[in-house]
């Protein structure tokens, strides 16, 4: 099996996001999958200009000659694709969402309707899964809400939105043993995921505790 992350924190490697998908791609890699992690800032993408050249001119080709093709060709190769972002402006960033912009040539110009909403068909059948990571700077769940919103056409398998992201790599022993302790389960669902296509009751419950208290937070933050 074959598990791509697409990364769109413009802090690349060094991102609270890549926090959860180092550990996420650890377990995956136990339980027998091939892993790659690309961060979308290191990589040449040109904004989607809409001409729709992908759909009417040369269906499946872009217009633009960058590093797009190359990303699509890896994306259309895995098994499982992550979009892994953090949230900026209650979204994903602006790199993430360039990226997604540019999957319009997996699309066709044929409308569907789908749970009362309207889509596009793919133009080649989907094989692959999808995964969602996020981080958020504040607290509480709702800074995901509009990310939800957009992945749910995507029907992901597994979708991890982490709030108090700020706590992912903090330098305090007793933060740093609580956030092991998540990772535990961070890297637990890679390898149920790879294992079983989907993660445990107890898996999930310990993803989406609080890591610290709403107080706590603050004062570490130092807001
Ligand atoms: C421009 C900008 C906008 C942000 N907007 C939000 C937001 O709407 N909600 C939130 O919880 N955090 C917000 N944050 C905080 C980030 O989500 C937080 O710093 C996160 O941990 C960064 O993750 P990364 O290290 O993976 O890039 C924002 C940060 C920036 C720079």
């Amino acid at each position: 099996m074959k598990i791509i992350v697409f990364n769109g924190s413009p802090s690349a490697g060094q991102s609270n996001t890549n926090v959860i998908v180092e550990a996420f791609l650890e377990g995956a890699r136990l339980g027998g999958a091939e892993t790659q992690n690309i961060f979308l800032i290191e990589k040449n993408i040109e904004h989607c200009k809409g001409c729709f050249y992908c759909w009417f001119k040369m269906p499946g080709k872009c217009v633009f000659n960058d590093d797009m093709e190359q990303l699509l060709n890896k994306y259309k190769d895995s098994d499982i694709v992550c979009f892994a972002t953090p949230v900026y402006t209650w979204n994903m960033t602006a790199a993430m969402k360039n990226f997604v912009d540019r999957l319009v040539s997996l699309k066709s110009p044929i409308l569907m309707q789908q749970n009362g909403n309207f889509n596009l068909e793919d133009s080649i059948p989907k094989t692959q899964q999808f995964i969602v990571i996020s981080n958020s700077g504040f607290p509480g769940d709702n800074n995901f809400n509009t990310m939800k919103e957009i992945f749910k056409y995507c029907n992901p398998i597994l979708e991890i939105y982490r709030n108090c992201g700020k706590l992912l790599k903090n330098k305090d022993e007793k933060i740093k043993i609580i956030v092991n302790d998540y990772l535990k389960y961070v890297k637990q669902s890679g390898y149920e995921i790879v294992t079983k296509n989907k993660i445990s009751y107890d898996t999930r419950v310990n993803l989406e505790k609080d890591l610290v208290s709403l107080d706590e937070y603050i004062k570490l933050l130092g807001m």
